[in-house]
C-alpha cells in the first residue's frame, strides 16, 4: 500500500509544503516565495525570512494538504529540514512539524537539506541510481561533490569560499541585475559572446589546488568587478564569460573525480542545477563516462517541500524517527 509523507522546507526564504507518495510522486506542492521581499536588499535578510515563514507556514500547510485530497490520517510521517540553513527560518519549520506530529500523532523525521536536494532528482521518476553513485549539489549555500554508497555519504570535495549560487548572486548584485542572480545571469549569458571578455581561468596549471577536488569562486568575482568598474560593459557577454568559467571549473573537478573511479550514475541537484550551462555540461559528462544522469526537473531545482518528503522515505522504512527535542543547525554538522 502507498504511504505518504508531508514535507516541510523553510531553511532559507521559501516556505514550501508538499505531500509525496512512496513512489516519490509529488501529490501536492505549495511554495510561497519571498524573493520579491529580499530583492529590495539584494539578498536574504534572515530575520525578515523567519518572520515571513511565521506568517505563511500554516496557510501553506493547509493548502498543500487540501490540494493532496488526503486527510491527516493518510499521512505516515511529518518530515522537516532541520539543517543546514538559517537558524530562525529552520526553527519555524521545525516547530510547525513538531506541532503537526504531536497533533496528528505521527512520527517526526528531521532531514538534511543536502540529502533533500539529492532526492529532488528522483521526484516523479521511476528509476533510481545504482550505488555507489556520484552526487553534485550546487546551490546558494553549497558546492559539494559527494559519493553515496550503501554505507552512507562521503564528501569528496567542497568550496573553500563562496558556493556556486552565492557567486551568481554576488556578481548579479555587483552588476545591479537583481536577486536571485542565477536565473538573470543564465538568461543574459545565452545572448552573449563568451570570448569577448578574457576573464581568468579559475584553475590555472600552476594552481596549488589543481589536483584537488576543491572549488573557489571568489577570484572570478573580483575579475568581474574590475570589468564592471571600467564601464561601458556588454553585460550579456560579461555574464556569458562568467558563467562559462564557473561551468568549466565544475566540469574539471568532476572529471578529476571520474578519472580515479567509475560510477554508474551521477546525480546533480540544487538551485544551480537549473543553469543551462551546468545542465549541458553534466549531460555531456554523463555520456562521456557512460553514467546514468539524474537531474531534477526545473520546477524541483529550487528549495521545495517535495524533496524533503522524498528524502525522508528511507528513514520511514527503517523506522528512524526524530525525537521531540529535534534541534536545528546552521551547518552540516548537526547533533541529530
Ligand atoms: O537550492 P536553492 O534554492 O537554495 C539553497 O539551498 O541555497 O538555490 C538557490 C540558488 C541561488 O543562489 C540562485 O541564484 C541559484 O540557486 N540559481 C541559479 C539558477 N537558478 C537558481 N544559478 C544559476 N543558474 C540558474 N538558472
Ligand atoms: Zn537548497
Amino acid at each position: 500500500m502507498k504511504k505518504y509523507i508531508l514535507g516541510i522546507e523553510s531553511s532559507c526564504d521559501d516556505t514550501s509544503l508538499s505531500v509525496v507518495d512512496s513512489d516519490l510522486n509529488v501529490i501536492s506542492l505549495k511554495t510561497v516565495s519571498q524573493t520579491s521581499v529580499h530583492t529590495v536588499f539584494g539578498g536574504v535578510i534572515p530575520e525578515i525570512a523567519a518572520r515571513n515563514h511565521i506568517a505563511w507556514i500554516m496557510p501553506t500547510i493547509d493548502h498543500a494538504l487540501k490540494e493532496s485530497g488526503l486527510s491527516p490520517e493518510d499521512i505516515s510521517a511529518v518530515a522537516v529540514t532541520n539543517f543546514p540553513g538559517l537558524v530562525g527560518s529552520l526553527l519555524v519549520g521545525v516547530a510547525a512539524a513538531k506541532g503537526l506530529a504531536i497533533g496528528w500523532n505521527k512520527p517526526l523525521i528531521g532531514v538534511n537539506h543536502l540529502d533533500a536536494h539529492i532526492a529532488s532528482s528522483f521526484l516523479d521518476r521511476k528509476e533510481r541510481p545504482e550505488k555507489p553513485y556520484l552526487s553534485l549539489v550546487v546551490s546558494g549555500g553549497h558546492t559539494s561533490v559527494i559519493e553515496v554508497t550503501e554505507r552512507g555519504q562521503t564528501v569528496l570535495g567542497e568550496t573553500m569560499d563562496d558556493a556556486a549560487g552565492e557567486a551568481f548572486d554576488k556578481v548579479a548584485k555587483m552588476a545591479d541585475l537583481g536577486y536571485p542572480g542565477g536565473p538573470v545571469i543564465d538568461k543574459l549569458a545565452k545572448k552573449g559572446d563568451t570570448s569577448k571578455y578574457k576573464l581568468p581561468y579559475l584553475l590555472k596549471s600552476n594552481n596549488k589546488y589543481k589536483d584537488d577536488v576543491v572549488f573557489s569562486f571568489s577570484g572570478i568575482k573580483s575579475a568581474v568587478k574590475r570589468v564592471l568598474e571600467e564601464g561601458n560593459v556588454d553585460m550579456e557577454s560579461l555574464m556569458a564569460a562568467f558563467q562559462d568559467r564557473i561551468v568549466e571549473l565544475i566540469d574539471r573537478k568532476l572529471k578529476l573525480v571520474l578519472s580515479g573511479k567509475k560510477y554508474k550514475a551521477i546525480v546533480v541537484s540544487g538551485g544551480v542545477s537549473a543553469n543551462s550551462g551546468v545542465r549541458e555540461m553534466v549531460s555531456k559528462l554523463a555520456e562521456k563516462f557512460d553514467m546514468e544522469l539524474f537531474l531534477p526537473q526545473l520546477k524541483y531545482c529550487q528549495d521545495n517541500g517535495a524533496m524533503v518528503a522524498a528524502s525522508a522515505f528511507e528513514k520511514l522504512n527503517n523506522n528512524e524517527f526524530s525525537d521531540m527535542d529535534l534541534d536545528v543547525s546552521p551547518t552540516v554538522r548537526c547533533r541529530k
